[in-house]
């Protein structure tokens, strides 16, 4: 079975539930978990699915934690890894920048010998503008806490689901 990491950046806790109710129904590949707050490029060097979570903190930003590490993240080998990402954000706060962090994550993955998966359909989303969109997909899982709280959990469940044939 694959290793799997689960690292979050989070302001005001949004982000680290979502990261937790992923854990949790991912218990079967016993994932580690982290803030990135507090990670070591050990913890993403020694796994080999990174499962990567941020929010989006001023207008278009990562997470001031995953801000602070975003330097030494972008220096890592990551070649081989398969990356899920997702991504909290406030789809009518921040319409035209709704969940932009994890569209800053993808930007800086996708030119790297990762594999990506647990992209999501955008039509199921109200909003203007994203960076974490290409095409009609979402890059990773976007989450409206603020908004769509009621929808976080099957969300979260139907993406874990969809991610899991990748992880064994
Ligand atoms: C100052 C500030 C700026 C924000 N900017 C954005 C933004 O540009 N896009 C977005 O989708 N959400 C934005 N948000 C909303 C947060 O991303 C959202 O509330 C998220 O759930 C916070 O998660 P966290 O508690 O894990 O940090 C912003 C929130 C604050 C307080």
């Amino acid at each position: 079975m694959k290793s799997i990491i689960i690292i979050y950046g989070s302001s005001t806790d949004n982000t680290k539930e979502a990261a937790e109710q992923i854990a949790g129904k991912l218990a079967e590949f016993s994932p580690d978990i982290k803030d990135v707050a507090n990670v070591s490029d050990g913890d993403f060097l020694k796994h080999d699915v990174l499962i990567l979570g941020t929010s989006t903190m001023g207008i278009g930003d990562l997470q001031s934690d995953w801000d602070a590490y975003f330097p030494k993240f972008q220096r890592l080998d990551l070649s081989g890894k398969t990356v899920a990402l997702f991504g909290l954000g406030d789809s009518e706060s921040y319409s035209d920048s709704f969940v932009d962090g994890m569209g800053t994550l993808y930007k800086e993955l996708k030119n790297k010998d990762v594999t990506l998966i647990g992209k999501v359909p955008a039509n199921d989303y109200s909003f203007d503008e994203s960076t974490a969109v290409e095409g009609d997909f979402f890059v990773g899982l976007a989450l409206d806490s603020d908004n769509e709280y009621i929808k976080t959990d099957s969300r979260i469940t139907a993406w874990v689901e969809a991610i899991k044939p990748y992880l064994s």
